[in-house]
């Protein structure tokens, strides 16, 4: 897959591309690429931003400047791009991240993200180029590049070669293969400690058993949510 992130701070991404699971996702071919929208600005002194008609406090990122952006990195017109790509922008009112979103997006063999900053994006950036609006959750961060990684973290690990064990990321919180349902608990040595056990049929070796118990936790936190 072949990811580009839309930013003003390109820079920010230099922890998460250390992380284990992006290099390997990007050693094993995928890519991860970022555009500094200043770079691309067609207005003088690198300006992104404008003051909101109507009044307010805070700026706008400006659509002429998006549109520069997404020309420089793809030479298309972005209004026909989206109908291309999913062309995602990060806002807090968008679709809410989930399994299932990233399930879909894992599909696509390529993902541009759009991380807003100060006020937001001028609304025609999301009427007119955008085919996917997406919030990792009902508050408002700074800038969206803390979502955009949260976004690329989902995907990635679930990208071959990405995980040590590709069955990790198939089994877990919400997947479909847990039903959409909460991780069952784990444990791991020493089976006894301050007095708290180990259920005994994860001690056990029955395989099947311990596979019918995990399910049955499973669905008892989602019982519980
Ligand atoms: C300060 S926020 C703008 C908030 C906007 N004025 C509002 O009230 O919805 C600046 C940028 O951070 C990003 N952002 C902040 N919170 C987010 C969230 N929960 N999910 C996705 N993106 C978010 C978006 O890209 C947004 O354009």
């Amino acid at each position: 897959m072949e990811i580009d992130v839309f930013t003003l701070f390109p820079a920010a991404f230099a922890w998460f591309e250390g992380q284990r699971h992006v290099s390997n996702a990007v050693a094993h071919g995928h890519r991860l690429g970022y555009v500094n929208y200043r770079e691309h600005s067609p207005l003088g002194g690198g300006q992104v931003d404008d003051t909101p008609f109507g009044g307010g406090a805070g700026m706008v990122l400006r659509v002429d400047v998006v549109e520069a952006a997404l020309r420089a990195r793809y030479d298309r017109d972005p209004v026909a791009l989206r109908a291309e790509r999913r062309i995602v922008a990060l806002v807090p009112s968008g679709r809410l991240l989930d399994d299932a979103l990233v399930d879909e997006l894992i599909q696509e063999p390529a993902l541009t993200l759009l991380s807003g900053r100060y006020e937001g994006f001028d609304e025609r950036v999301l009427e007119h180029f955008v085919s996917d609006r997406v919030s990792i959750g009902r508050y408002v961060l700074a800038g969206g590049e803390l979502p955009a990684m949260v976004l690329c973290d989902a995907v990635l690990r679930k990208l071959p070669g990405a995980l040590g064990h590709e069955a990790s990321a198939l089994e877990e919180s919400f997947s479909a293969t847990l039903e959409r349902a909460p991780e069952y608990p784990h444990y791991t040595r020493p089976a006894e400690y301050r007095g708290w056990s180990v259920p005994d049929v994860l001690l056990s070796g029955h395989h099947a058993q311990i596979k019918q118990w995990r399910l049955a936790q499973s669905r008892a936190r989602a019982a519980e949510d």
